[in-house]
């Protein structure tokens, strides 16, 4: 049966705490038939589309090997090489596209956009990224927590940095699934309130918090999980110079580390710039889980292609 319950897979905001971790669920089930060598073929003959407004290497190559996988096809549709490059509409694309295909990725600038081609696809869409959200990205991390911490209630993630698409995912998921999210930013870069609202009420109904604040001490203090992003993110590279100022305190590094439980995680989605937002030792480090959770970015996003294509 269905678990997402709906056409698309655009951010994490309409899914029940229960269809979290039945898609963590089933990410593991499938995650274990690959690495078993059991054949897992639910989507033979089923086509992804796979738009690209912005540069990626994870989300390309995983949802590019995951359909490979599950017995389907992918195509890549660089947005300079598509129609769209040259002006033909969203929802014309989308109607077009769902002509051929039987889902549509897509990487882009605004969340309209991604809005814009869900409504005018008679197909699923899922978010390979947008300016405000990366439901994949976030959805590849609880997995990746949950594997290694045996569970994710009662957890506390700090986050240190831009307010941006990645930690509104990574807020949204870890209210839902019952983990305190503290969030450091500098004044300006913080995340969007009506997010961080919409979690908190989330993070309520579960027991768990949510803390915005300006001090990466704070947020720091006994985490359970140490998390980077990019000071600057895709589309915003006419602000690194001042970016690069205003974020200096914000670094992780051995100083600031020391404020975590001794046993922390750090995760990174990537990519990274050592030296900026964490330094090589701490990425590099013993307690860093990067890699590994890169490679769920595969599993997790096979769990919602099985749930939307098949
Ligand atoms: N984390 C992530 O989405 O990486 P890419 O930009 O390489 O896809
Ligand atoms: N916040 C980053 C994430 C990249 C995967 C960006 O939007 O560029």
């Amino acid at each position: 049966k269905q678990i997402i319950g709906q056409k698309d897979f655009l951010t994490l905001r309409d899914l029940s705490t229960d269809t979290i971790l039945d898609l963590l669920e089933s990410a593991e089930k499938i995650k274990e038939k690959l690495q078993a060598g059991v054949e897992y073929t639910p989507l033979k003959g089923k086509t992804l589309g796979m738009i690209f407004e912005k540069s990626s290497t994870r989300t390309r190559v995983s949802f590019e090997v995951g359909m490979l996988q599950l017995g389907g096809h992918a195509l890549f549709l660089s947005s300079n090489d598509i129609q769209i490059g040259r002006g033909e509409t969203i929802s014309d694309t989308a109607k077009v596209l769902s002509e051929y295909i039987d889902g549509i990725m897509i990487r882009t600038f605004g969340h309209d956009k991604i809005e814009e081609l869900a409504n005018a696809a008679t197909i699923p869409v899922i978010n390979g990224l947008t300016d405000t959200y990366h439901p994949c990205q976030a959805l590849a991390d609880l997995l990746t927590i949950k594997e290694i911490k045996g569970s994710l209630k009662g957890l506390k993630l700090a986050y240190i940095g831009d307010g941006n698409n990645v930690v509104h995912s990574l807020m949204l998921a870890c209210a839902k699934t019952g983990i305190d999210i503290a969030i450091a930013s500098p004044k300006g870069y913080e995340p969007d309130a009506d997010i961080v609202k919409f979690a908190e009420e989330a993070a309520e109904i579960q027991g768990s918090k949510v803390l915005v604040t300006q001090s990466p001490i704070d947020a720091i203090k006994d985490a359970d999980i140490v998390y980077a992003d990019v000071w600057t993110s895709m589309g915003y590279e006419q602000e690194n110079i001042t970016r690069l100022e205003v974020f200096k305190p914000y670094q992780i590094n051995a100083e600031l580390i020391k404020h975590a439980k001794p046993n922390y995680l750090f995760m990174h989605c990537l990519p990274a710039h050592r030296g900026e937002e964490v330094t090589g030792e701490i990425i590099d480090g013993p307690n860093s889980v990067v890699f590994h959770q890169a490679g769920n970015r595969l599993h997790a996003q096979k769990a919602v292609l099985v749930d939307l294509l098949s």
